[in-house]
């Protein structure tokens, strides 16, 4: 996320002034450095797959969407255009650095999508440090491991791709989300680039 200032909205929830003075958003840098290859513990029932094609914009929103509603600090949801203006225009762009988990649905042949993850790069370039972009899981999907295996799943491919630190920009009222990076080693850090 290149700033949560423009994403988020702090006051959203907010009732009166007071309230937004508690709602102040702390935007928190972190970084996980890698000392071994990742490895991801594959979930039964669970795969992930990339970014196909046009139709997943829509896939993509509706998961941002969905897994932030019930955040404290909540979130705007994006058009179409805006996925295209702060993802696929820049230059870290890559549809095979989006993933998203999925579940056979029981009652048909057809996968669900129930969360994601995005490789972005620092500043926008595409050799910046890499950096884990809108992590998200829907909230009946929590509890299973899939933020972790999507999480390790982005660690890894970085690691192919001879990376050896992972940034992420979070807030300090995403809880679920900070518990999860500092589980995975992820510390407190200056931002790079
Ligand atoms: C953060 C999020 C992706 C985690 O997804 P998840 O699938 O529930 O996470 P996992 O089941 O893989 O949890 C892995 C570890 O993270 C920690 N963790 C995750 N959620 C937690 C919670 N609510 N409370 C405490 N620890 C938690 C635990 O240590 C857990 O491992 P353990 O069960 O072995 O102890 C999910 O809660 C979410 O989508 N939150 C809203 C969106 C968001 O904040 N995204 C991050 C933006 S930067």
């Amino acid at each position: 996320m290149n700033s949560l200032q423009f994403l988020a909205d702090p006051f959203t929830s907010a009732k009166n002034h007071s309230d937004r003075i508690m709602t102040v958003p702390q935007v928190l840098h972190l970084e996980h450095h890698l000392s071994a290859e990742p490895t991801v513990q594959p979930i039964p029932g669970i795969t992930l797959r990339g970014f196909r094609d046009e139709r997943d914009v829509a896939t993509w929103l509706r998961l941002r969407e969905q897994s932030f509603a019930a955040e404290p600090f909540r979130i705007r949801p994006w058009s179409a255009f805006e996925f295209r203006q702060h993802c696929q225009a820049a230059a870290w762009w890559n549809p095979c650095h989006v993933w998203f988990a999925e579940v056979m649905a029981t009652n048909s042949q057809s996968a669900v999508p129930v969360g994601m993850v995005t490789l972005a790069r620092r500043g926008g370039e595409a050799k910046g440090v890499p950096a884990v972009h809108w992590l998200a899981v829907l909230p009946e999907w929590r509890g299973k491991g899939i933020g972790r295996m999507l999480l390790t799943h982005l660690e890894r491919r970085c690691w192919e791709l001879g990376d050896r630190v992972v940034q992420v920009e979070t807030h300090s009222a995403w809880k679920s989300a900070l518990a999860l990076y500092r589980r995975l080693g992820y510390v407190e850090c200056r931002r790079r680039g």
